[in-house]
Formats: structure tokens, sequence, C-alpha cells
């Protein structure tokens, strides 16, 4: 077709209402057109769907025990073992920053078959919480139930005939949660993935007069090799690996079904983890149930943002809110991440 036949036919269609005509070989006019609301800033805010702020974030900390000054954590840009003779300070800081909530984590110098330093009143664990309530008594302190940061053998607990014995390990981790909350914790949330270990939990709690603690359950939680760093960061390097306790990757039905089995036990929030691998899981479970769901950014979630920014290949702030953006988007109302207090300081 010439270009004159091509002008002549458009004003044809076209006429002088400006409207679409279907003209046979001619590319039609919308009549529906998304990028109306597309075309300012402004008009793209009143639609968004999805919004992430401070409200919604966790921030993991490490807590290191007889350390003077701040440790690096290599595969973490960013992140350091903070000495826990400084976690007043820090959290004050912390808290300044907008940060509400935070879970710590304990980097033991005292480790033993049991984990001991998590269980004793004046141990790593419940000293930690201690300062950090006490430091700023507004600021949520969530306390990870397990025991990989505290055992020598760095399984999440009590090791018998090479294996992690289920029902033994929940003796100690209701234990440890009503330590932990004896400290000043918020909440507990148990990450060891024993089966039963949320029933168990809320039994001692309660039994404890603690009936008013939440848990937080990590009750999608993978076998993943996205948390090599945070073994790094936590020093709970391990022989072996977690697949007789933790699940296996390729499973999204065990993984709904492991959730609801801790919804049913007495979990106040499930959560998924890792978050950009499962994000299926999390769509999925937000079908199944109404309770909050939190999802956890992990370490090497983390990493992989961070060494890509780095290298120049990403725009890591653009790249941190899409990714958690897409974790609200499939149905998470909370989301556990390293980039918590960044947001919280320079605003989302
Ligand atoms: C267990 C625990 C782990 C993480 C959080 N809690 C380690 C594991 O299960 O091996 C990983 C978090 C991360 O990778 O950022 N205490």
């Amino acid at each position: 077709m010439s270009s004159d036949t091509a002008f002549f036919l458009a004003q044809k269609a076209f006429g002088n209402h400006g409207r679409a005509v279907y003209v046979s070989g001619m590319a039609e006019t919308p009549l529906i057109r998304p990028r109306r609301l597309r075309r300012t800033e402004a008009l793209r805010t009143m639609v968004r769907e999805t919004s992430v702020g401070p409200d919604d974030l966790i921030y993991p900390l490490f807590v290191e025990e007889e350390i003077d000054a701040p440790v690096p954590v290599k595969a973490m840009p960013g992140v350091v073992r903070l000495p826990e003779k400084h976690l007043a300070k820090e959290i004050k800081a912390i808290q300044a920053d907008g940060v509400k909530a935070i879970m710590m984590f304990g980097v033991s110098h005292h480790k033993d078959a049991t984990g001991s330093n998590s269980l004793k009143s004046d141990g790593l664990l419940s000293r930690m919480i201690k300062r950090a309530k006490d430091a700023s008594p507004e600021l949520v302190v969530i306390a990870d139930i397990c025991f990989c940061e505290y055992t020598d053998h760095g399984h999440c607990g009590v090791v018998e005939k090479g294996a992690v014995h289920n029902d033994k390990t929940l003796v100690n981790l209701a234990q440890q949660a009503v330590m932990a909350v004896r400290a000043g914790a918020d909440m507990v949330a148990p990450s060891a993935m024993m089966d039963g270990q949320v029933r168990a939990i809320r039994h001692a709690l309660d039994d404890a007069g603690m009936e008013d603690a939440p848990i937080m359950a990590y009750s999608s939680k993978m076998a993943s090799a996205f948390y090599g760093p945070f073994r790094s960061a936590a020093g709970c390097s391990l022989k072996g690996d977690r697949k007789d306790y933790q699940m296996d990757p390729m499973n999204g039905r065990e993984a709904l079904r492991e959730s609801l089995l801790d919804e049913a036990e007495g979990a106040d929030i499930l959560m998924v983890k890792p978050g950009l691998a499962y994000l299926d899981v999390l769509a999925r479970l937000r079908e199944k149930t109404l309770l909050p769901i939190a999802v956890y950014q992990v370490s090497g979630e983390y990493a992989m943002i961070k060494f890509a920014a780095q290298a120049g290949a990403l725009d890591e702030k653009r790249i941190v809110l899409e990714t958690l953006g897409a974790f609200k988007r499939a149905g998470a109302d909370l989301i556990l991440t390293y980039f918590a207090r960044e947001l919280a300081r320079d605003g989302v």
C-alpha cells in the first residue's frame, strides 16, 4: 500500500471524530486504554494497589557476645555482627531510624550439645532481649526460637544417632520460648521445623501464664541454599544439612500443609521462607488462611541484590521496592528484610 493510499484510508476511517472505525488491514483504535491512568505520577499513585511501609517491616540483626567492635559479614555487604555491649545504643539508633520491629540472632561463644546459652536466664538469648527491651520498650522484639546458633554441632535441636530428635527438641524449644518471653520478648518465632513445635510452645507459654504472647511460626520453611550467607553471619556452619527437618524446596502442596498445621496448632502469624523463590506458596497460602502472613527475604536474597548493585548491574533501591512489592502483592502482611533499616530511615 502506498503511503498516499494509507493516508486516504486513515482519513476515511477516523473521519472528523477521531474515533475508531474498523478498516481492513489497519490497526484498530483501542476503546479501552489502560495507559490513561499511567499518564502522571499523581494518577499512578492514586490507583496503586500495593504499598510497602515501615509498619510492614521486621529488621533481623546479629548480636555477638564478647566482642568489642562490629564484625562485618562479608557475604552480606552492609550487615555486621553487633557487639552485645553496644546493643542498647544500637537499638536506640535503629528505633530512631523508624524501625518498628526487630528479630535478633545471637552469635554464641559458648556452644554446646544442647545450646544451653539460649536456655539460661543469664545466657546470650535472654541478655540480648533484656538489653533491647530496656533500651527501647516500644520496639517490638521477636525472638527466633531455634538452636542452630547455640549448638556446637550446628543443628536446630537435640542430635541423637546422627539425627535431630523431634520430641526431645520440642521440650527444649518450649523452654527456650518461655525464657525469651520472660526476658521481655513480645513474640516468639519458632524456626526449627520440628513437628508439633507450635503446639508445644503454645502449651508451655500458657502454662507459664504467658497466654498473651503471640507465636509467629516459620511455617513453610524450605531447606534452602538461600540461607548460605546467614550461616556465616550467625556463625552456625553445620556438617551435613537440614533436609530431614526443613522442607524440600520442590514441594508447594506440602508447604501449604505445613502452614495449615501450624495454624491448627495455634500460630498467630504464618511465615513463608525464603521469599522470592516461593511467591507461589505465598499466593496460594493467602487463599487458604485468614491469619496474617509474614515472608522472609533471606540472607541469600539480600546478598544477590547487594552484589549485583555493587557490580553496577541493578539499581538497588528500585530492586528492593520491586521485590518487597511482589511479596505484598502475593499476599504478605509482614516482611522480614535486612533492608528494613535503610527503608525506614530513607523512606520507601
Ligand atoms: C534458624 C534460622 C535460619 C535463618 C533464620 N532462622 C537459618 C537456617 O534455617 O538454616 C536464615 C535466615 C537467612 O538466611 O537470612 N535459626
